[in-house]
């Protein structure tokens, strides 16, 4: 089995141990009770998860809770409320806590309904998709969506465990495993060059859902990740850095209607930064064919599709979350593994419009 210990300063419990092995889920009763202890359980999942049978092994830890239809559709308060109102029903108490068995929207949901029941109990994610194992189980964001934004109500909340079992991503839809991958090759960019030789060596097993292939990159991942919040838990600066090729794509996914799923968006997104890279002079061709490369293998589209237009990604930048006076931060890199910090240590960075319209341009021919 692979483990680490991840520290986050500053909050009660200071750490969390994240365990990765094929076949985990079987023995996760003993492990979390061992862990946990006596209290009582509710597991949170959604259909989809839950018709792919792994819940199964879970069944006699505790009650559970199904979240249906699955997916972003219900990532809204009235779900929290839900979670809370049946764990109250059936009078679970300070002493319990929350397993969550899904992707990324059962993880932030179950998360966030841990951080405000009875003030807060524990909550322990078992990622099933490759955004959640790469990147969503850790970290303690939580939240929901608003009718108006993404995530827009939510906590930081770190769970008291991450249980990643790779068999679990067998039963996902090729393209949702595909697109979460991106954050793979995200994770790899920023911060790791052994681990982007890696990705570019073995492809095609992680792409064929071998497992010793998809343990390695979740231990790279949570490596990846876990330093990076914990060296900036509330994303003051350098968590900053995960939003690599982000800002681009949160416009082309939102302007797509969010018929492109995330990871697709992003990866379009990616090719925009090595754009404005090279456009700065931090960054050269070589790089962007071995970026476009990877990602074609993944059968991503590495285009902004013909029916988006530039104004509606113009408007969409500008009103992006992490914008000052209407115009975006974006995090950029000058090698891979080399993040690009300015004199004043800002890991993101005020590009000028003629650059990222540069960038733009080439990604809508
Ligand atoms: N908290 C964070 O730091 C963070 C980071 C990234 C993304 N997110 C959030 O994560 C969400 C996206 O997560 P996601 O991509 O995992 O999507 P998801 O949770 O919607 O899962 C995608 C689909 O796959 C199904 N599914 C999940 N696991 C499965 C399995 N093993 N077998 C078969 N079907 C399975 C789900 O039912 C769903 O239909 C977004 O809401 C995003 O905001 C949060
Ligand atoms: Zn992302």
């Amino acid at each position: 089995m692979k483990s680490l210990t991840v520290k986050i300063p500053h909050i009660d419990s200071s750490s969390y141990d994240i365990k990765i092995k094929a076949g985990l889920l079987r023995d996760l009763p003993q492990i979390i009770e061992a862990q946990l202890g006596a209290c009582r359980k509710m597991i949170v999942t959604d259909s989809n998860v839950k018709k792919s049978g792994h819940t199964d092994s879970l069944s006699s830890c505790g009650e559970i809770f199904v979240i249906d239809p699955p997916g972003e559709c219900n990532k809204y308060m009235h779900t929290i409320v839900d979670i809370l109102e049946q764990m109250e029903q059936t009078a679970m108490g300070r002493d319990s806590a929350i397993i969550a068995v899904g992707g990324g929207t059962v993880g932030d949901m179950a998360g966030f309904a841990a951080s405000i029941f009875k003030r807060g109990v524990p909550v322990v994610h078992v990622p099933t998709t490759t955004v959640s194992q790469a990147d969503s189980s850790i970290g303690g964001k939580t939240g929901v969506d608003s009718s108006f934004s993404k995530n827009a109500y939510g906590a930081f909340w770190h769970p008291a465990a991450v249980f990643i079992d790779v068999e679990t991503l067998k039963t996902l839809d090729q393209r949702q495993f595909n697109a979460g991958l991106v954050e793979s090759i995200k994770h790899a960019l920023i911060a790791d060059q052994t681990y982007f030789e890696y990705l570019e060596d073995n492809i095609d097993a992680i792409l064929d859902k071998d497992n010793s292939a998809l343990e390695e990159i979740a231990l790279f991942n949570s490596k990846i990740k876990a330093s990076i919040v914990s060296i900036d838990p509330k994303e003051k600066n350098q968590r900053r850095i995960l939003n690599y090729g982000h800002t681009i794509g949160h416009a082309i996914e939102s302007a797509s209607n969010f018929e492109l799923l995330h990871g697709e968006a992003v990866a379009i997104g990616i090719i925009g930064a090595s754009i404005i890279e090279i456009e700065l002079g931090i960054g050269n061709i070589q790089r962007l064919e071995r970026v476009k490369k990877l990602l074609s293998k993944l059968s991503l589209p590495l285009k902004i599709p013909a029916n988006i237009t530039k104004e509606q990604i113009y408007e969409l930048l500008s009103r992006d979350k992490k914008s000052i006076g209407g115009w975006p931060k974006f995090a950029l890199i000058e090698d891979i593994a080399r993040v690009h910090i300015d004199a004043d240590n800002q890991w993101a960075h005020r590009v000028d419009p003629a650059v990222v319209d540069v960038a733009i341009n080439e990604l809508m021919q």
